[in-house]
């Protein structure tokens, strides 16, 4: 069987100032190539979880392993290379243009000017946001929506293994959300060792988007399992409740249509 990519074993977390443990006894594997959607209510751990995997927070206890090596014993500039990140808050640099904003990790790993030129076309056009109009506007001349194409493209640019996605279509209307989910799910498709890791609080978007669903609650994973087997047995009373939201929903919309 195939080796987990990502495995956290028994891993805590607990803020000094925090009223309740941010992530409590969780353990997971994921494998090369898989879309991850992680999904909860707002402070459930999930940002809390996605930062653990790069360290960008550091886990109290428990282990956390990339391609079966201890993360802590591994070079964390090294390992944060490997692994494209887009913050929740989109976080351009503002006085760089968008050539610039992706140009950076290519710049630090010491890619040639025409390298680097090549590849933030490329990575533009994988976002759809055509690089003749886009490469040389500043982030505060961009809407929201294509300022997280561009933390899309950014992450993308030196080829990770791993993508780690916060929120990315967070403050983004109904139809470009749907249109960036598609585009999203291409990119992945397009390269079958790419795994991706996307939090989101939106039900649809991560039962849409992810190979399996790992759902949390209270810092706790309730269920991480395919979204039909989600469907068909929830694990947990509240994987159940954001189950009968859903059926809601729907039943509203077949009154109302
Ligand atoms: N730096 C910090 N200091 C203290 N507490 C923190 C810190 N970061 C997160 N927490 C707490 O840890 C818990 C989990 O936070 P986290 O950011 O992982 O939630 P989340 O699931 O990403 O929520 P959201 O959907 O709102 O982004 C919350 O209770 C939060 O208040
Ligand atoms: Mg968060």
């Amino acid at each position: 069987m195939q080796a987990p990519m990502i495995q956290f074993d028994h891993v805590n977390k607990n803020f000094p100032q925090g009223k309740t443990q941010a992530v409590r006894d969780l353990s997971f594997d994921i494998f090369s190539g898989e879309f991850i959607t992680v999904l909860g209510t707002s402070g459930s751990g999930k940002t809390t979880t996605l930062k653990m995997i790069n360290r960008l927070i550091e886990a109290d206890s428990g282990t956390i392993r990339f391609n079966g090596q201890d993360i802590k014993s591994q070079d964390v500039t090294d390992l944060r290379r490997q692994m494209g990140y887009v913050v929740q808050e989109v976080g351009l640099f503002p006085h760089l243009t968008v050539a610039g904003n992706i140009a950076v990790v290519p710049e630090l790993l010491g890619w040639s000017k025409g390298q680097i030129k090549a590849r933030v076309d490329q990575v533009l056009d994988l976002v759809h946001l055509p690089a003749a109009d886009y490469r040389d506007r500043y982030p505060k001349e961009l809407s929201g929506g294509q300022q997280q194409r561009v933390g899309v493209a950014r992450a993308l640019a030196a080829n990770p293994k791993v993508m780690l996605l916060d929120e990315p279509f967070g403050a983004i209307d109904a139809i470009t959300r749907s249109s960036m989910q598609t585009e999203l799910k291409e990119i992945q498709q397009q390269f079958d060792d790419k795994t991706f890791v996307l939090v989101t609080h939106d039900i649809m978007e991560a039962f849409t988007l992810g190979d399996r669903v790992m759902i949390m609650d209270q810092g706790q994973l309730c269920q991480f399992d395919r979204p039909q087997a989600i469907i068909q047995a929830p694990a947990t009373p509240f994987v159940a409740a954001l189950m009968d939201t859903v059926k809601q929903q729907s039943r509203l919309w077949s009154e109302l249509s």
